[in-house]
């Protein structure tokens, strides 16, 4: 190993463990009034998406994912749906700069908005994901059932919409601890 390359990979280590130190901070902050901390939907709940689309035979939609955190799953969805319309809302303004810098890195056309998802209008929406809490499920209803068109398909990562009855469900991951853990809950409007 030459001494630059040595330079080159010390700075590469310090450069990520600052962006994950920065990560782990915003989480903290954003959600700070809130006792989960916030964690991405993992590859195998993004493919059970993908599966639960695919079942769904749907061509062209818009897809919004509310609370879209670093990006990650919405710029999937864009992979697995080139023809989707794919739109993530989140509040914290260093997730939606990464978001942003990670679809156009990987080309990836994902329109990233900072934005309350209370304030999101979600009339234009065909598809909405929505892994969050209960509290945040809980609040969220009301506005769910008053702007979503007729049809409109969401799907909930792990705690469902109280109320609500699923069209279907899905287990992901079937832990046996927490067997609801990245369980989907499938509804239709
Ligand atoms: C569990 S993460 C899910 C991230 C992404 N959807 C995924 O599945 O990988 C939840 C995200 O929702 C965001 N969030 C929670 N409440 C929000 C609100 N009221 N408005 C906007 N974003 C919110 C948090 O900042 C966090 O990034």
């Amino acid at each position: 190993m030459t001494q630059y390359s040595v330079i080159f990979t010390a700075l590469l280590i310090i450069f990520i463990s600052f962006l994950y130190s920065v990560f782990i901070l915003d989480s903290i902050l954003t959600n700070i009034h809130i006792k989960y901390i916030d964690v991405s939907s993992s590859k195998k709940a993004t493919q059970k998406v993908k599966e639960i689309l695919e079942k769904l035979d749907l061509k062209k939609a818009t897809f919004f994912d509310l609370g879209s955190g670093r990006g990650a799953f919405a710029i999937r969805i864009k992979k697995f749906f080139p023809d989707f319309q794919v739109y993530g809302f989140d509040r914290s303004p260093f997730k939606i700069y990464f978001s942003r810098a990670r679809s156009s890195f990987v080309r990836q056309k994902v329109i990233f908005a900072r934005k309350n998802i209370f304030d999101v209008d979600l009339s234009r929406a065909d598809i909405v994901y929505i892994y969050t809490w209960p509290e945040t499920m809980e609040k969220l209803k009301n506005k769910l059932e008053k702007e979503l068109r007729q049809g409109a398909i969401i799907i909930v990562s792990t705690f469902p919409v109280p109320g609500w009855q699923p069209q279907f469900t899905q287990e992901t991951l079937m832990i046996k601890k927490d067997p609801g853990f990245e369980k989907m809950y499938v509804y239709r409007r």
